[in-house]
């Protein structure tokens, strides 16, 4: 039955919009659009990444390699068309999970990558819209989509449709402002549920801790929770963060607040502020000293120590760290005093200086 519903032509672009449309109504019923400060160019970003990348990247890339495919591999074409849809829906969303989570992680952690992923991380309000936003260029290297052309190609069509919407539901929910886990976590009759739940599955709370704005809340990991569909990558591979919380500050921090046209079409259109990532010029320098330094800390406070060394603002970290592989060390300060904090970031008990530095 499910395979005979997936043979509606165009099934899946019905069901993908339709989702869309029932989060658009829930974000709007529950007053969320009304509050909104989204600018204009927010709205070309989310709305014109959409159509451009439905309409035309998608296509064209699955076009191409189902042209590939028929001309130098036609004995492959439709070698999985004999298994279940079920065998090759898992088959589809497994490997496309994979490749994802390891994509958008190196998204962060690859100084070019992360130029075109940030427009992404820009946005200071989640929304259902939120996930189409990244340069152009960032889908045309998405191996997902080669992906869906390539098992498409092998006759896994029908698994890719129903895959598509399922991947849908899940990725638009955990964008959305309306966040249908919160209240699970204060149910006790529910918590269980939504406590496997979120072994398997992104909620909504494990995706807007990467959108949170710094881990100075204690709640955000703008540099961890990279999965898409599936949490168990990032268990897997140590990057998951479970705080059951919510972020206050979405985005980041010291944007520069580029324009859509820079922001979608880098690096064909460079950014004109010379503070910014996609300015032609800009450049995330080392610090410059070794020697430890020494601070004020207050009672209470926490702090983000710089563990990539590129912070202007020494030993603390100015979110530079974008495009590394590094993260911040999150502390709080027991008491009001003077703390030696290591530069050379090189010290076995970050953030304080070890002597290290005296190796180098
Ligand atoms: S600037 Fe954040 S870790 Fe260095």
């Amino acid at each position: 039955m499910i395979e005979s519903f997936f043979n509606i032509p165009n099934i899946d672009f019905y069901l993908v919009i339709g989702i869309l449309f029932f989060f658009c109504l829930l974000e709007t019923f529950y007053g969320h659009w009304h509050q909104s400060k989204r600018k204009k160019s927010d709205w070309i970003q989310e709305l014109g990444g959409y159509a451009v990348l439905g309409i035309f990247i998608k296509p064209l890339l699955v076009m191409t390699v189902l042209w590939v495919g028929h001309f130098l591999f036609p004995s492959g074409q439709g070698f999985l068309s004999g298994n279940s849809i079920f065998f090759n829906l898992l088959l589809y969303l497994f490997i496309d999970d994979f490749l994802q989570y390891w994509y958008h992680r190196l998204a962060h952690e690859k100084p070019f990558l992360w130029k075109l992923h940030r427009p992404h991380h820009q946005a200071e309000e989640m929304g259902f819209f939120v996930s189409y936003r990244n340069a152009m260029l960032y889908y045309f290297l998405m191996p997902n989509i080669w992906w869906v052309g390539f098992i498409t190609f092998l006759g896994g069509g029908k698994a890719v449709a129903l895959g598509l919407v399922l991947k849908q539901l899940i990725i638009v929910s955990s964008h959305s402002t309306v966040k249908y886990d919160a209240a699970l976590y204060q149910n006790k009759l529910l918590q269980p549920f939504i406590l496997v739940w979120e072994r398997i599955f992104i909620t909504p709370a494990f995706h807007h801790a990467h959108h949170g704005k710094s881990r100075r809340d204690g709640i955000s990991d703008p540099n961890g929770n990279f999965g898409n569909m599936f949490s168990i990558w990032d268990q897997l591979f140590g990057t998951a963060t479970f705080s059951h919380q919510f972020p206050t500050k979405y985005g980041l921090e010291n944007d520069p607040k580029e324009t859509w046209k820079a922001a979608y079409f880098y690096p064909f259109i460079k950014s004109k502020k010379i503070e910014s990532e996609l300015h032609k010029d800009f450049q995330k320098n080392p610090t410059k000293s070794n020697k430890p330094i020494l601070v004020d800390v207050l009672q209470g406070e926490k702090y983000l120590w710089c563990k990539c060394g590129r912070s202007k603002n020494q030993p603390f970290c100015d979110s530079s760290h974008h495009g590394t592989s590094h993260k911040p060390v999150l502390f709080e300060a027991q008491k009001s005093r003077k703390l030696r904090l290591c530069n050379c970031k090189l010290t076995k008990n970050p953030p304080y200086c070890d002597d290290s530095h005296k190796t180098i």
